[in-house]
């Protein structure tokens, strides 16, 4: 017996999720997509993992780099979560138009994010047509003390502080 894609994809839509977006910095040029395979894993060390599809770009920028972060967003960032889920969007400049700052790395942080996390690359695992990239959290900054943006069923919404 095998699930079908339509009703793996429909399935686990019922799984609410928050919506991250995941950045680092190769080459110079930023790289972000937005990422909802996200789980916390460890507290000694302070592990979390993303799911990257081996077929994103962004995998292509991430598997040669040490360091990445985690922007966890607020729901008043909803338009730069669809922005940097379309495939096909032009590489560069992606970010001119969605308000960041810089770690101390130099990795770009969303500005609307409830919080931000810098992580170093722990280990990556294939798994099927993904990566889980598992990251030890070097540090956690607080964000906006604002309504958190969710993904349920294919849509986004907003939960209320
Ligand atoms: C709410 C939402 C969550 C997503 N979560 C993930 C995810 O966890 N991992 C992933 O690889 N793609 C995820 N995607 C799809 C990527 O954002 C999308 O394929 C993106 O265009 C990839 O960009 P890139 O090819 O420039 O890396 C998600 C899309 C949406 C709308």
């Amino acid at each position: 017996m095998t699930v079908s894609q339509e009703e793996f994809r429909r399935s686990l839509g019922a799984f609410a999720t928050g919506v991250g977006v995941v950045t680092c910095l190769a080459d110079g040029q930023d790289h972000a997509m937005t990422a909802n395979a996200i789980a916390s894993v460890s507290l000694e060390p302070p592990l979390i993992l993303v799911g990257v599809n081996r077929a994103a770009r962004f995998w292509e920028a991430l598997r040669g780099q040490q360091y990445w972060a985690l922007s966890v967003l607020a729901a008043d960032a909803q338009p730069h979560a669809a922005w940097l889920a379309t495939s096909g969007r032009p590489l560069q400049g992606q970010l001119d138009d969605v308000p960041h700052h810089r770690s101390t790395r130099g990795i770009a942080l969303l500005d609307q994010a409830l919080v931000t996390l810098e992580c170093r690359t722990y280990d990556t695992v294939p798994a099927g047509d993904h990566m889980i990239v598992i990251g030890e959290v070097e540090s956690a900054h607080p964000g906006t003390d604002a309504d958190a943006l969710l993904y349920w069923r294919s849509g986004y919404r907003r939960l209320a502080r």
